[in-house]
């Protein structure tokens, strides 16, 4: 998707080989008129498959999954990193380990929200080992409902994610992928789809 590797190199800041910051459009300030485009994207690939409801993990999945959420016309659930006062029990939870902050977090979804006739898309913004879009997508196995796959903003395509993902005969979809982030620079790769 060409407006977002603009986007990636005018406002990305590569911070290390392995990690790019995009606190100016997408991880703290958030650009609506990218994120429309992106929602577009989303639902374009992932057309025909009768998707009923989005899937994501707050806090900045919220923003390019509202988005695809209105352009398909189906609702968005945000699975919750805190235990909630209001949202104890009835819950689908996943347990999802970060490779960079080394800690294992709870996510959270009330079962009101996904039933066994849903077709889910799961989407967040980065994919990079993984373990997120695991969490996410075994939270849709719990509430037995069907997965169209995983949409991605922004992939490091160095990381393993898309491997782990394709080892569970998921489908991928990434809007722009990342080669390498070496030198400072952020170059990507050709192909944009899995
Ligand atoms: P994983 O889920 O793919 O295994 O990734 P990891 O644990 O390494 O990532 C932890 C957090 O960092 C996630 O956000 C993830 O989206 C984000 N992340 C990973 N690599 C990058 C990167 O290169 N750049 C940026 N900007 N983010 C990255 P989170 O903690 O859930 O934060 P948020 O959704 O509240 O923003
Ligand atoms: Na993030
Ligand atoms: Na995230």
């Amino acid at each position: 998707m060409n407006l977002l590797k603009q986007k990636i190199i005018s406002e990305g800041n590569v911070l290390s080989d392995s990690v790019l910051k995009v606190d100016a459009f997408l991880n703290h300030q958030v650009d609506p008129v990218l994120m429309q485009a992106i929602g577009e994207e989303f639902a374009s690939r992932f057309a025909g498959e009768k998707v009923t409801k989005i899937l994501t993990l707050e806090s900045s999945g919220i923003a390019p999954s509202v988005m695809a959420g209105l352009a398909m016309g189906v609702p968005v659930i945000f699975a919750r990193k805190r235990k909630s006062l209001t949202l104890t029990d009835h819950l689908y939870s996943a347990a999802v380990y970060s490779y960079t902050k080394n800690e294992t977090k709870e996510i959270s979804v009330s079962q009101d929200y996904i039933s066994s006739d849903d077709v889910v898309l799961v989407i967040d913004d980065f994919l990079a080992n993984g373990q997120a879009a695991k969490g996410l997508v075994s939270i849709v196995e719990q509430a037995e409902a069907s997965l169209a796959g995983v949409g991605i903003v922004i992939e490091k395509g160095f990381q393993d994610g898309r491997d782990v993902l394709h080892q569970h005969g998921i489908r991928v979809e990434s809007l722009a992928i990342i080669d390498s982030l070496a030198d400072g620079n952020a170059t990507f790769h050709n192909e944009e789809a899995s």
